[in-house]
């Protein structure tokens, strides 16, 4: 058995590496970096704006509606990224999941293009329609980028590979935190550059994008070609077609099983009985994520090292230093999920990130009584970030690629990352009204949200991790295509 099941064993090859290397610099850093750009230079972006209005159209906007859109600005984004994760399934069968990744790419350039000629054109429309490019391009990194790395890599790199892309958001927020400081490109002179530098790691990697090999399961099931799935495999194995024989035979045989069961469509997945349970799990996790409220603690971080008793800039430095935790956990995470039950993860990630919020919630709200409560809420709030960042974060964005086969895997993979963006959305629409309106009480509806995840997971959620904890135990490839076959089964 240990032979028969060595040829699927994963060597980090050239070509794989290469899929690795140019979709997190040309894709997923990106769309962190479009994430967390707009925050640092608003006040300067937003100077532009009035300034640019007076001139176009000589009427000058109140302070009510100018901050009305700027909100737009912010989410003209998140629309986009809504739009375009849900176009990415579409995409990615019809031209393939290189395809998908090169429109994705050209969109991304496009969008950089007009942020730095913005001023140049004085043209406010001309932000909002970049906004709106740029967060199509992100919609659709969220949704084909996992999908194709899971694809390329073996069974034993699906957990790292997978948390690639989560890992590349959040370094892409810290690096544009980072240099939107205005003493590196946040001021009045250069903010437009500053939106427009993610085009260059863009370009670079559309370049070399041509040279990848293309998904073979892709090849294979909606392709239906066994020729250029065989080569493709061969590449990204780095062996000769003869000793891919286990592993073609077990995609031939997955394939197949997708192809008797006829085309998916998003329609078809949401009508589907049997695949009913795994849905709503992908949907959840993905909503749950961003209904943990993490960018509301990330927007209350200024303020929270501000009452701490830190200065403006140090509570600046601070609030990056909170990036680079939650990088860092990213990171750490990578080679947690390779090793440790995504269950268990996911649900002491969950549970911690509750206690953070009440935490956080209780130490804001006495605040004013007890001021050493400012360090507990600087301690709550490090806390929050670390354990989101275990499983949480990276968790969900990878589970609808081991839910589903991958026949309704896009169709599955798409909705999912349309729920996180329509979360994101919301929070980003109610969050400061609700916060105005309640202050520090309003952690209490993430931390509700977050206890409702909590325990969909633990009733729910199948273990869906390939290899035994011990990590030497492997499953034998009938098992996996059992597994494949029935992956709402519950242990
Ligand atoms: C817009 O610019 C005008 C003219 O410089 C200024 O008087 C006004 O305060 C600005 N409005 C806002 C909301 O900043």
């Amino acid at each position: 058995m240990a032979s028969e099941i060595q040829s699927t064993k994963s060597t980090l090859t050239w070509p794989l590496l290469a899929a690795a290397v140019v979709t997190f610099l040309g894709s997923s850093v990106p769309a962190g970096y479009n994430i967390g750009v707009i925050n640092t230079p608003q006040l300067i972006i937003k100077e532009f704006c009035n300034q640019t209005i007076i001139e176009r159209y000589s009427t000058e906007l109140s302070e009510y509606s100018l901050d009305i859109f700027w909100s737009w600005v912010v989410s003209v984004y998140i629309i986009g990224g809504t739009l375009g994760s849900f176009s990415g399934c579409w995409f990615a069968d019809k031209w393939g999941r290189k395809g998908a990744i090169l429109v994705n790419n050209l969109l991304g350039a496009v969008a950089a293009a007009l942020f730095v000629a913005t001023p140049i054109a004085k043209s406010v429309e001309m932000l909002i329609i970049a906004r709106f490019l740029v967060g199509l391009s992100s919609g659709l990194t969220t949704s084909v980028v996992p999908m194709y790395m899971m694809e390329v890599v073996t069974l034993d790199l699906r957990g790292p590979m997978g948390v690639l892309c989560p890992l590349g958001i959040c370094f892409g927020v810290l690096v544009s935190q980072i240099l939107g400081l205005e003493f590196i490109l946040g001021s009045a002179e250069t903010w437009h550059y500053l939106l427009g530098l993610y085009g260059i790691p863009v370009l670079i990697c559309m370049a070399f994008l041509p040279y990848l090999p293309e998904s073979p399961k892709y090849l294979f099931v909606i392709k239906k070609d066994e020729d250029k799935c065989t080569k493709a495999l061969s590449r990204l194995r780095g062996l000769p077609e003869s000793a891919l024989k286990t592993e073609i035979l077990e995609t031939k045989a997955a394939s197949l099983r997708e192809i008797s069961a006829g085309q998916w469509g998003i329609v078809r997945l949401i009508k589907s009985k049997s695949l009913r349970w795994p849905l709503i799990l992908v949907c959840a996790m993905q909503g749950g994520q961003q209904l943990s409220g993490i960018n509301a603690v990330f927007y209350y971080s200024v303020p929270i090292f501000l009452s701490a008793g830190l200065n403006k800039e140090s509570s600046q430095y601070a609030s990056i230093g909170a990036g680079v935790v939650n990088f860092l956990v990213a990171a750490l995470a990578t080679f947690l999920i390779g090793r440790f039950r995504r269950r268990a993860l996911m649900l002491f990630s969950c549970t911690t990130v509750i206690v953070c919020l009440l935490l956080l919630a209780v130490s804001i709200y006495f605040m004013e009584q007890f001021s050493w409560l400012s360090y507990v809420s600087v301690v709550a709030m490090l806390s929050y970030v670390f354990f989101y960042g275990l499983g949480l974060g990276p968790i969900p964005y990878f589970i609808a690629s081991e839910l589903f086969t991958v026949g309704p895997r896009s169709a599955g993979m798409a909705l999912g990352s349309m729920a996180n963006w329509g979360a994101n959305f919301l929070v980003g629409m109610t969050f400061p009204s609700v916060k105005s309106a309640i202050g520090a009480l309003s952690f209490l509806p993430f931390a509700t949200s977050t206890v409702i995840l909590t325990f969909l997971v633990w009733k729910k959620l199948p273990e869906t991790f390939g290899i035994d904890p011990a990590g030497s135990n492997e499953l034998s490839s009938e098992e996996i295509a059992l597994q494949e076959e029935s992956p709402t089964k519950e242990s």
